[in-house]
Parts: C-alpha cells; sequence; structure tokens
C-alpha cells in the first residue's frame, strides 16, 4: 500500500537502556530491487528467499509485473519471477507508481526506454522533487523520448527509442542509479554499451549481471576510471537468490547500540559489500566496538554478523571520497558524532541534497531541534558531539524514513524525548523498525 502523505504519524523515542539481543533486519534493498528486476528480463523462474517486502520494492515487483512478469510470493515467503527475456518486455497498460522509490524509478526508465513503447512514471510528493534529468539525458542520447514538465521531474512518460542507439557514457554524478540504468538500457537493446564510471559506487548491478550469466567488460583506464561494456541482448539465466541484510537498516541498531549504555548487540547475516561499508570504517575510526564474525561468502557477496557494544565515540574527518560507501549513512552517522568526544567532520555530500529530501538541511534542521551543535555547508557537515542536555526536539522527516530512524536513534540515548513528524514513512525501507528495536530494548510511544 503506497504511503499516505496526508496521514502522519508520529512517534517519539526516549532514553532506553541496555540493547540487547540478536537480531536480523531486513534483506538489502538494492539487491531487492536488482533481483525483480533481473528476474523479471531472465528465461526461467528465478527464485528470491529474504527479499525486501517495503513499499520501495513492492512497488518494483508491481512494475515487472505490468510489463509481464509473473510474479508470486509463496507461503514460506519465498518470491518466484517467472521472466520474459530481455529486450522481450510488455508495453504496461498503466501508469506505473514509484512510491518513495529513486532506485526503483531510475532503473526501470532504463528498462523501459529500451522497449519501442510508452511508460508513464510517477511518484510520492518526494520523488516527484527529485531529479529524474540524470537519467533522463543518457536515455534521450539513446534516441528516447521524453514527455513531461519542465525540469524532467515526475510525472512524465517515455518513449522507447526505435531502433535504440547504444552509447558511451560518463556518468556525471557518483550514483549506482545512473550506472545501473544506462547498463540496463544496453542490456535490452541491440549493440555495444558503455558507461564509463569516475568514481566507483556500489556494484549490485554488475555483480547480479554475472550472476544471471551475461558477459559484463570491466576494465580501468589511465585515469582511474572503470570502463564497463556490455553486449545487449544477451540471454540471462534465471537463479536463486538469497538477498542479504541491509547495511543500511542495519546502520540504525548499530548506532542505537553505540550511543545506549550497556549495549550489546549482533546483527546477523549483513551484506559486507565494500562498496556499502563506509559506515562501519567511520565507526572504527571513531572507537567503537564493532566486531565482524563469522564471515563469509554467499551469493557472490561477502556477509557476517556484526557484534557491537555501547563505545565512547571521538569525532573524526570523514574524506569524500568514501561518500559512496555510506551515502545513504550520513543521517546516522550525525547522530553518533552527536555522541562523540569533539567535532566530526563529513565532505563531498553534495549528493545528499538530492536524495528523499535534502538530507543535508533535514539532518541539520534536526540536529538544531534537538540543540546539537553544528554547521551546515554546501557540501559538508560538521557535528560537535558531547554538548549537555541535547534532545527533547520535533523532527520533520519530509518524507525521508532515514531522517525518522535517525532521529528516532537519537531519542533512545537522551534525557529529553525526541519526536519525529511521521513514522509511516519508515515502511519504505525498514518495515518493522520500531517493533523490532523494541525487542531489543528500545521505548518508543506513540501519539
Ligand atoms: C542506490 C544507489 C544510491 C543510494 C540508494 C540506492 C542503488 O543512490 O542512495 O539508496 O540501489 O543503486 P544514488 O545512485 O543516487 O547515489
Amino acid at each position: 500500500m503506497a504511503h499516505d502523505a496526508t496521514q502522519l504519524s508520529p512517534l517519539s523515542a526516549t532514553m532506553s537502556h541496555g540493547l540487547t539481543g540478536r537480531l536480523r533486519v531486513p534483506g538489502d534493498k538494492s539487491i531487492s530491487h536488482r533481483a525483480l528486476i533481473f528476474g523479471a528480463l531472465a528465461r526461467g523462474k528465478t527464485r528470491i528467499s529474504g527479499l525486501l517486502e517495503s513499499e520501495d520494492v513492492l512497488n518494483t515487483a508491481k512494475a515487472m509485473a505490468a510489463f509481464g512478469a509473473h510474479i508470486v510470493k509463496d507461503d514460506d515467503g519465498v518470491w518466484y519471477v517467472d521472466g520474459v527475456g530481455t529486450g522481450s518486455l510488455v508495453e504496461p497498460s498503466n501508469v506505473l507508481d514509484f512510491g518513495n522509490s529513486g532506485t526503483g524509478v531510475r532503473l526501470v526508465m532504463g528498462l523501459a526506454g529500451a522497449h519501442a513503447f510508452s511508460t508513464t512514471f510517477m511518484g510520492d510528493e518526494s520523488l516527484s522533487s527529485r531529479p529524474m534529468a540524470r537519467v533522463l539525458d543518457p536515455l534521450r542520447e539513446m534516441g528516447v523520448e521524453v514527455l513531461g514538465r519542465s525540469g524532467d521531474r515526475l510525472p512524465l512518460t517515455i518513449r522507447g527509442a526505435e531502433p535504440a542507439a547504444p552509447i558511451t557514457y560518463r556518468v556525471p554524478m557518483a550514483s549506482a542509479q545512473v550506472k545501473s540504468c544506462v547498463l540496463l538500457a544496453g542490456l535490452n537493446m541491440a549493440g555495444t554499451t558503455t558507461v564509463i564510471e569516475p568514481i566507483k559506487t556500489r556494484d549490485h548491478t554488475e555483480r547480479m549481471l554475472r550472476g544471471f550469466g551475461a558477459t559484463l567488460g570491466e576494465s580501468v583506464n589511465e585515469a582511474g576510471e572503470t570502463i564497463l561494456t556490455i553486449e545487449g541482448l544477451q540471454a540471462l539465466k534465471a537463479q536463486d537468490v538469497t538477498v542479504p541484510g541491509d547495511p543500511s537498516s542495519a546502520a540504525f541498531p548499530i548506532v542505537a547500540a553505540l550511543i545506549t549504555p550497556d549495549s550489546n548487540l549482533v546483527i546477523d547475516d549483513i551484506l559486507l559489500n565494500e562498496s556499502r561499508t563506509g559506515l562501519i570504517t567511520t565507526l572504527l575510526e571513531m572507537g567503537a566496538d564493532i566486531t565482524i564474525e563469522n564471515e563469509r561468502e554467499s551469493g557472490g557477496e561477502r556477509i557476517g554478523n556484526i557484534r557491537v557494544r555501547s563505545s565512547s565515540l571521538k569525532g573524526v574527518t570523514v574524506p569524500a571520497d568514501r561518500a559512496p560507501s555510506m551515502i545513504d549513512e550520513y543521517p546516522v552517522l550525525s547522530v553518533a558524532a552527536s555522541f562523540a568526544e569533539g567535532e566530526t567532520r563529513m565532505e563531498g555530500l553534495e549528493e545528499l541534497r538530492v536524495k528523499e529530501s535534502d538530507r543535508l538541511s533535514a539532518v541539520a534542521a534536526g540536529l538544531k531541534a534537538n540543540g546539537v551543535p553544528h554547521e551546515e555547508g554546501g557540501d559538508y557537515l560538521v557535528v560537535s558531539g558531547g554538548a549537555n542536555e541535547i534532545g527533547g526536539g520535533m523532527v520533520t522527516t519530509h518524507l525521508d524514513h532515514r531522517i525518522a530512524m535517525s532521529f528516532l536513534v537519537l531519542g533512545l540515548a537522551v534525557h529529553k524525548p525526541v519526536t519525529v513528524d511521521d513514522a509511516a514513512i519508515i515502511n519504505t525501507s525498514f518495515p518493522g523498525f520500531a517493533d523490532l528495536l523494541g525487542t531489543l530494548g528500545a521505548s518508543f510511544s506513540r501519539g
């Protein structure tokens, strides 16, 4: 069910002691979207266990069904996707609603752009304000026609190119969504598509392409840029996919345990792909007591269990080149930094301005509401930790799940309750967040 922005659902977090226990967080969002997409493009029946059943991912499932895939879930929670084959999607008979999900809409635009039919995309208020030019520009180069209001915002319709022309595209910003959009378009049209990635971002699309049997060229040029080449219309073979726990969701109980005295948690089966572990690196530098247990490989990805205990943290500088590997984790890092001794300086944050909210200003506003000293720059944030009497704020979430979860985490470690104006938006990525943390000892109250 889509999130209803007119029905805000406030939630408060109050001082909690000793978060303890063992938990799993829901499946990785990036891998879940891609498992459904690749399942729909493969011939045969793909089996997906551990799929993240959040609003964002379910919207992608509905979209892939509208393109002709047959998607069902069995009584054990395993999903099956009967695919249609690359280049063989059918025209959706209705508007595709992606709700809050930038990943869903941008990846699927790549697919639709390679098919000679029309697809209309819409989303919620947050998604309708986010830039789509970053994917529409390369698609236009391929011959795709775009019909929509000015500024390349949703809602809009694209008419696939006929014939589609493969391109060579240098991704102008650090964005796995843009890279993936171009690769998925290339996969579904005849010819060779090349993507040049100056700054490496999460590589789930590349891994899954290979996992489904496609050949993907990969090299590094003299400038250190990654060059990906894909031959279109390769046949994909259905696979068994096990989705590991989402490190971006694990980030919330990790930081909650660090800042709440007497905590000791183990979070099982978390994805540890190095394009996603920047937060762990940073927290370790800050002095966090985090250890990885039972590190192993599963389905082509590194996974492990994360043990975390309450820790005294100290401020650090987080370099700009780490941003791609922790791009979704700055809000919750800012909360950890609020409890650290000294300043934490985060640089290279320009992409935060175009997330589910302007995350840089939403974080700064949340810190301000809770009396945390900080400085917001155009592309940086400095948080001064260890101030007395922080908390007590009312935080505006701006339809941003990570703002909601981050400030609820802050509320667990301060004397004055912290309230977020809407906790329902959390269902876009982490259904059951408050209940799950509640089982570990976190205290929340509604209303
Ligand atoms: C994602 C890429 C990132 C990230 C998002 C998921 C993906 O976005 O913020 O939550 O699955 O490809 P950008 O590509 O815009 O950086």
